[in-house]
């Protein structure tokens, strides 16, 4: 599997896990079968991935509580070789619903929780999950720049912006990765995605598989899935890895044989015609 260097120095598995498929129906409280998913996140490490997304509010920290159960270990590394990647800065009221609180005394709180959820002294990359609009952008990067000036984080990253708003995060903190939403049939951040190349940062493309919808046959990706003796998902994972170098997808799933499957991914070599006629497909 290729890798990346966050923020320039903990290299991992570019093709890595979205831990938000874990926890109960609409993220919220513990998942219907609770043993297939800490099967799953114990799988992570047998399969090379070393890349693990989560958030403070899925569940909310029912995730986060889950990995800690499944991969920690009493350790100078608690996860080993793996990267476990945060978010703060949504509330959770109920089921399928989020709200932006990015006050920093909010983000500072939701920090705490995690390092405390995941049973670690740093959080090796922490994002801010949205930039709350009711709040001045430079107060949530400010709190940014404290929490890894205290080193309660390594890194930092963003999530849903645009290239301005990475420019003027950068001005007070080193972005390491951003997430947006981006994958074979949604390039709205195409330019976000270029930028992010240009600048080193990971780009963590969320809903990759399309919140599943990619993984069906029926659609753009079967002729060449069957090419390549591979299933739909794989192969809309494998334009996403040949996209860009800094592309660092996090496909998310409850289910060991799902995992499996699409970290098999990572083996799949699209020629250049294939890829190119996968992007007029999904453009
Ligand atoms: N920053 C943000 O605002 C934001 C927003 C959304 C998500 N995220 C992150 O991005 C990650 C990925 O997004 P996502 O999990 O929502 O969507 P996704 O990866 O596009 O798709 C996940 C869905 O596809 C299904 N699936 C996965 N692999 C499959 C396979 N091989 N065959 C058939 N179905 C499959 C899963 O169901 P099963 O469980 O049945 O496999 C799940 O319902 C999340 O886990 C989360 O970490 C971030």
């Amino acid at each position: 599997m290729s890798t990346f260097k966050i923020g320039g120095e903990i290299e991992i598995n570019r093709l890595g896990f979205g831990a938000m498929r874990i926890t109960g129906k609409g993220v919220w409280g513990e998942p219907a079968d609770r043993e297939e998913a800490l099967r799953t996140l114990k799988r992570l490490p047998e399969l090379g991935v070393n890349f693990i997304d989560t958030a403070d509010s899925y569940g909310p920290e029912v995730s986060e509580q889950l990995i800690r159960d499944a991969l920690f270990q009493e350790a100078e590394r608690p996860y080993g070789d793996i990267l476990v990647a945060t978010k703060g800065g949504l509330t959770r009221p109920g089921p399928n619903i989020w709200h932006q609180d990015g006050r920093p005394e909010y983000l500072m709180q939701q920090v705490h929780k995690s390092l405390r959820n995941l049973c670690v002294e740093q959080i090796d990359l922490w994002q801010l999950h949205r930039i709350d609009t009711r709040v001045p952008a430079d107060e949530q990067f400010g709190a940014i720049r404290q929490f890894l000036d205290e080193g309660l984080i390594r890194h930092a990253g963003l999530s849903e912006v645009s290239v301005g708003e990475i420019e003027a995060a950068r001005k007070v903190f080193p972005v390491a990765t951003v997430q947006n939403h981006y994958n074979l049939v949604n390039r709205q951040h195409e330019d976000v995605l270029d930028y992010c190349e240009a600048h080193g940062i990971g780009f963590i493309p969320w809903y990759p598989l399309a919140a599943g919808d990619l993984a069906q046959s029926g659609g753009p990706l079967d002729q060449i899935a069957r090419l390549h003796k591979a299933t739909p998902s794989q192969i809309a994972l494998a334009w996403m890895l040949k996209r860009s170098p800094v592309m660092l997808p996090i496909p998310g799933t409850s289910k060991v044989r799902h995992l499996e499957e699409n970290i098999a991914a990572a083996q799949i070599v699209l020629s250049d015609e294939e890829f190119a006629a996968l992007d007029r497909a999904g453009r």
